[in-house]
């Protein structure tokens, strides 16, 4: 892998560039267009799921950026219903030819009751020893769940891809990942846009000449958290992707911080057999 001098993190022995392109909600010819303009622009990082229904629009977009395979980064993920062994196994095979890549990193999209996080997790890290992921990881799992996930887990969870933004407090999982020797990948990290609006962040952001979003994904990744946005336009790709040139002060990011409230949450979808941190901890 070759990222040049992009910022990156290393769980385990695994460079991850720590801005990524998301692609949730792209339909194909919106997901084609904008991962090859993505990859043009200097991300090397992409994000798709096998839910999102555009895999196959992903690999043709990473096909015509020209930029080579072994210098992208690729997730995609596991829906619920593939959770079974041998299910997983063949998702994941799934998953290959719609991309026509092997992805480096394969999540299991949220934590699931049944079948059994043992029978899951023995089935994720046989995908891996097929060949069918270089590397394996979560999404939505709260910290008991992470822990004991990577408890039953062969190979190192590289991430949890879990929702984080300005209005979001996630103190406990981010200490849960760093103890695991893990990382913490944000989706939705521009609040779905509503940080747009942000009076805060609008102030912090005519100080840096520079706007509300690429704030947001600089209060991220200097935290060491990977970001993901997403965007339908290129000029918003662009701008997304031009957050290497300035550094907040510890006082911008403690005040981001400040924003965070109860009702922050944008996507709770989590089964209810679980609970989210208790972020008041
Ligand atoms: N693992 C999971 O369960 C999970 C769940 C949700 C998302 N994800 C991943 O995370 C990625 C990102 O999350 P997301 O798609 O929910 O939301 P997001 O990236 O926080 O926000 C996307 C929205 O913000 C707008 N936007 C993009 N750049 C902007 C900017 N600079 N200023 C203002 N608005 C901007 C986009 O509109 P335009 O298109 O009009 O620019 C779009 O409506 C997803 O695409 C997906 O890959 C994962």
């Amino acid at each position: 892998m070759a990222y040049g001098d992009q910022p990156t993190l290393t769980a385990g022995d695994v460079q991850i560039p720590l801005l990524g392109f998301g692609t949730w909600q792209l339909e194909p010819e919106d997901a084609r267009r904008m991962v090859a303009e993505a990859l043009r622009i200097g991300y090397r990082h992409i994000d798709t799921a096998k839910i999102y229904n555009n895999e196959e629009a992903v690999g043709q977009g990473i096909r015509d950026s020209g930029v080579n395979r072994d210098d992208i980064f690729l997730t995609t993920k596991i829906w619920v219903e593939d959770f079974a062994n041998g299910d997983l196994q063949r998702a994941a095979q799934g998953s290959v030819e719609r991309l026509g890549f092997t992805p480096d990193l394969l999540l299991l999209h949220w934590p699931k009751v049944q079948p059994s996080f043992e029978e899951t997790l023995e089935a994720l890290n046989d995908a891996r020893a097929q060949g069918l992921t270089r590397d394996i990881g979560l999404s939505n799992f709260p910290s008991k769940e992470f822990r004991q996930a990577q408890d039953l887990s062969e190979s190192r969870l590289l991430t949890n891809q879990v929702e984080y933004h300005p209005y979001l407090k996630l103190t406990p999982l981010l200490e849960t990942a760093k103890a695991l020797g893990s990382s913490i990948t944000a989706w939705s990290p521009l609040a779905q846009g509503k940080i747009a609006d942000d009076a805060a962040i609008s102030e912090i952001a005519r100080a840096h000449g520079k706007t509300n979003g690429q704030v947001t994904l600089r209060w991220l990744i200097q935290q060491n958290v990977i970001a993901i946005p997403r965007t339908t336009k290129e000029g918003r790709a662009r701008e997304n992707f031009d957050i290497f040139d300035f550094e907040l002060s510890n006082e911008e990011v403690a005040r981001i911080h400040g924003l965070a409230r109860p009702d922050g949450r944008l996507g709770d979808w989590i089964d209810p057999a679980f609970q989210w941190d208790d972020v008041a901890a």
